[in-house]
């Protein structure tokens, strides 16, 4: 098959990488770039251990063809918290939001995407965000809950105003 040059800008920086038509976006991710946080499950579009941003929206990575994902813009685990850990990921370790960690970079990335879009979520669209992220060990309880606190600043910023 014919290779073709992808250029990503992943995480800040721009990338270019040679795939195949038919790499999938996760394998040229944690394969040819060494992007570890997005992980393989189902490889089917089920888990949501694969999620990454792709220009300012979730997709599941195992989905995409890397070269449907061309010139666009990636944000991965590695990417958030850069300038120190955001008020999400401090709201998961006061929760312990987390046991094996497996679900921890998909999860993360989901509610980044909603706290983005909606400052104040509430506890349903919150279990909205993150219906499409499997944990096998939480029951979800602390990951919610974690989210919810992380929104709580802005709920109070909007309560003074009124
Ligand atoms: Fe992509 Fe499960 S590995 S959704
Ligand atoms: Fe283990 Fe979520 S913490 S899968």
């Amino acid at each position: 098959m014919t290779k073709t040059t992808i250029t990503l800008k992943i995480n800040g920086a721009t990338r270019t990488v040679d795939v195949e038509p038919s790499d999938v976006l996760i394998e040229v991710l944690r394969d040819k770039l060494g992007i570890k946080s997005p992980k393989i499950g189902c490889d089917r579009g089920d888990c949501g251990t694969c999620t990454v941003l792709l220009n300012g929206q979730t997709v599941r990575s195992c989905l995409v063809l890397a070269v449907e994902a061309d010139g666009g813009e990636i944000v991965t685990l590695e990417g958030i918290g850069t300038d120190g850990l955001t008020p999400l990921q401090k709201a998961f370790i006061a929760h312990n939001s987390f046991q094996c960690g497996f679900c921890a970079p998909g999860v993360t990335l989901a509610a980044t995407e909603l706290l983005r879009k909606n400052a104040q979520p509430t506890r349903d669209e919150i279990k909205e965000a993150i219906a499409g992220n499997l944990c096998r060990c939480t029951g979800y309880t602390p990951i919610i809950d974690a989210i919810e606190d992380a929104a709580k600043p802005a709920n109070k910023k909007t309560k003074a105003k009124k």
